[in-house]
């Protein structure tokens, strides 16, 4: 690899000779196509844009001297590869979630709490919840389905909702077992958990990838997930892959009555548990076992074998997981409670500033990369300019950094004592680094803004880049690379263009698959990735839109609200007046707050942002429109009261607020806070007030907690 470096990057290309050339033709070709693999593979990436283009630039000079040298498979004759795109997705039969964080004891204390005001049961303190300690595998998880005990199908976790097929991956993985061992298991039964490497296994893996001349693996979950994504499963059945069986996905038959129970038949079957597992259990406010068991875990890290990066809780009975459900997001039954970041210390190579999608101007230190806890770490946020003051960040300066799971790694402070003596402050710029606008800092906020807004190149490219990302439109072909590529061609330059490209690429007497680099069957490929993506389902489409303050979560409520496209535009267009009922109704939104709320119709209220959305769903001239929005599907049966407006009010004597409020949602009813003209029902218990007034005076159908648990069980 060091040889490689000089070669490449110590003779200016004008006084390369013909006799050096080819070497370092092939090298580049050899260090762009894995350069790429790690981009679209998205495993690993090792090196910076700027690099990048760096090595590409570099090989288009070299060629541009001496065009007969040429390779047949040089960088610039093809596009990225990507192993990613080899596998078929495939929905998953229920969504594979993540799980909520706790860092500390006190986010435990309110997870519990969580728990026990859902369940009535436990609002008696003396009446103790039981969980289940599991340490938490630094892994990839993976859905494996058993019909009629017979390994079928092996998926990815992919975005949840959706995996890639590697069924013939995991078949080489000796730890899942291809034939359920033992009795008893349902004819369908989805076993989940995640694939690993071993301690051991990792650093010999990574030792025989440094002789091998290749570059070591930033972490084992990264040299997993690569093992796991390869196209060729013979590449697959020589990494010594492991399988920890720690969940379940569909069952055609309950398994057990507790978690523990659960694993000890996941164990009869065939698979391995990640232990030492634990039962705690939390009497009141005694949390002496919880924390027992956690710092147990967290002691003995680094003789367990493997990577841990927590400890996962769940809660033992089954029938309290299963009534305790899925937030937007994740289970309310469990918990990954986290180990705490991990340090090391590293110089500040310089500072640059980032521009987002919305314009904000995040500093980011770029270091000399350094490990940290098993990761490989080159960049560290710097947050805003406040922050960069307060703790006297410069450049050049030696500073402790902190990372903790997948987020970006932060900087805790800076070693003084190691400042170089010439130090100066840094100085935020006062412009954006990529348009030349103005930066500006609205007053009492930390956070700096670009004002170059739709002539902003940084803002428009990662606007278009959250478009088509995993979560949104999920355009496989469009990242990074192209989109920065067909924007400077001018051709990409709104979400529109994206989807207009084919057809004018059809009569362009420049067209796509005559491009350098390009050929038919990339065109084919891209343009088929993006005539896949033109139907999408109403939630990820108003994630798509980039609104501010709207993730994932928030755009399912409001696909769950709004149902229908056209019926979600029309309500915010009204939405914009702020004494409109449409307004009124947005707020009446569980987690719909004020701000959020006119961040929403701000969106609404640009005429730029309204002409995209037109373009995209009006029908053309053939009458077919760009885009084909999915009505919300609720993931529950079809029941009198789905998509039924419920306002619930006073106490209710069965089950929790809060019980009550998650099982209407279950059975596809909206829950609102409060009452209007489009409440359909309402629920009152004693102690119902002014709401139950508001609803008489409406005239709305008011029901007893009795006849609305009637009604939902009329499936
Ligand atoms: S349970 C619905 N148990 O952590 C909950 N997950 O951040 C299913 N993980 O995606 C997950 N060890 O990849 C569970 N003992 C364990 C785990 C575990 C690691 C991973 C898993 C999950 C992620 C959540």
């Amino acid at each position: 690899m060091k040889k490689n470096r000089t070669t490449l990057f110590n003779v200016p290309v004008g006084q390369l000779t013909e006799e050096q050339a080819p070497s370092e033709l092939s090298e580049l070709a050899e260090t762009i196509a894995r350069h790429d693999r790690l981009y679209y593979g998205k495993d690993q990436p090792e090196i910076t844009d700027a690099e990048y283009d760096a090595l590409r630039r570099r090989n288009n000079a070299i060629e541009a001297r001496f065009p007969h040298l040429i390779l047949p498979d040089s960088p610039s004759r093809r596009v990225g590869t990507e192993p990613a795109a080899g596998f078929r997705k495939m929905r998953h039969a229920i969504p594979m979630t993540s799980l909520e964080n706790a860092l500390t004891l006190d986010q435990m204390r309110k997870f519990l709490d969580g728990v026990r005001n859902f369940i009535l049961e436990l609002h008696n303190p003396d009446v103790s919840i039981e969980l289940v300690g599991e340490p938490k595998i630094d892994g990839l998880s993976c859905s494996l389905r058993y019909e009629k005990g017979l390994l079928v199908l092996g998926l990815t976790r992919g975005n949840g909702i959706e995996g890639e097929d590697v069924t013939a991956n995991v078949r080489t993985i000796k730890e899942i077992p291809r034939r359920l061992h033992g009795k008893g298991w349902p004819d369908v039964l989805e076993v989940r958990g995640e694939v690993y490497l071993s301690d051991e296994d990792f650093l010999r893996l990574n030792d025989q990838q440094e002789l091998a001349g290749g570059k070591p693996f930033a972490n084992p979950r990264n040299a997993a997930a690569g093992g796991l994504r390869q196209l060729d499963p013979d590449v697959t059945a020589h990494r010594p892959l492991r399988f920890f069986a720690y969940a379940w996905g569909e069952v055609s038959a309950p398994i057990a009555q507790t978690q523990w129970e659960a694993r000890r038949k996941l164990k009869e079957w065939g698979f391995e548990l990640n232990e030492p597992s634990g039962l705690v259990n939390v009497v009141d406010s005694d949390y002496t076992t919880l924390s027992g068991y956690y710092e147990n875990i967290h002691n003995h890290r680094s003789s367990l074998g493997f990577s841990v990066d927590g400890v996962v809780m769940k809660v033992n009975r089954l029938v309290w997981q299963d009534r305790l459900g899925y937030d937007s997001r994740s289970p309310r039954w469990a918990i990954a409670w986290k180990f705490p970041p991990e340090q090391a210390m590293t110089v500040i190579r310089n500072i640059v500033v980032q521009i987002g999608r919305l314009g904000r101007a995040t500093p980011v230190a770029n270091l000399a990369p350094i490990n940290v806890g098993g990761v490989l770490v080159s960049r560290a946020t710097l947050h805003n300019q406040d922050e960069i003051e307060r703790k006297d960040i410069r450049e050049d300066d030696t500073v402790i950094i902190q990372r903790a799971g997948d987020v970006i790694p932060q900087v805790v402070e800076v070693v003084k004592d190691r400042r170089p003596v010439h130090s100066r402050p840094y100085l935020f710029p006062t412009h954006c680094p990529v348009c030349g606008s103005t930066l500006a800092r609205e007053e009492d906020a930390a956070e700096t803004y670009c004002t170059g807004g739709l002539v902003c190149q940084a803002q428009v490219k990662e606007r278009l880049l959250h478009f088509v990302s995993r979560n949104a439109f999920d355009i496989e072909g469009l990242g990074e690379k192209n989109i920065g590529l067909f924007y400077e061609k001018g051709l990409i330059r709104t979400p529109v263009d994206i989807f207009t490209l084919e057809e004018r690429d059809r009569h362009s007497d420049q067209p796509l698959s005559a491009w350098k680099g390009w050929g038919d069957t990339s065109a084919h490929n891209l343009f088929d990735a993006i005539r896949r993506a033109r139907t999408i389902s109403l939630d990820r489409f108003i994630y798509a839109l980039g609104i501010r303050q709207v993730g994932e979560a928030t755009a399912r409520l409001l696909a769950r609200h709004y149902l229908t496209r056209t019926n979600w535009c029309r309500s915010m267009e009204a939405a914009v007046d702020p004494d409109s009922e449409a307004r009124k109704d947005l707020l009446s939104i569980n987690g719909i707050g004020e701000s959020m709320a006119e961040d929403i119709v701000s969106f609404f209220r640009e005429p730029q942002n309204q002409e995209v959305l037109n373009k995209l769903y009006s029908p053309r001239d053939d009458s077919e429109s760009l885009v084909t929005v999915r009505d919300f599907e609720p993931m529950t049966m079809a029941s009198p009261v789905s998509g039924k407006t419920v306002v619930f009010t006073g106490r209710m004597e069965t089950m929790s607020r809060s019980e009550a409020k998650a099982h209407a949602e279950r059975s596809g009813a909206n829950v609102a806070s409060s009452v209007s003209r489009k409440t359909d029902y309402v629920v009152t218990g004693p102690g119902a007030g002014s709401k139950e007034k508001e609803a008489r005076k409406l005239g709305l159908t008011i029901l007893s907690e009795r006849e609305w648990l009637d009604l939902i069980r009329k499936v």
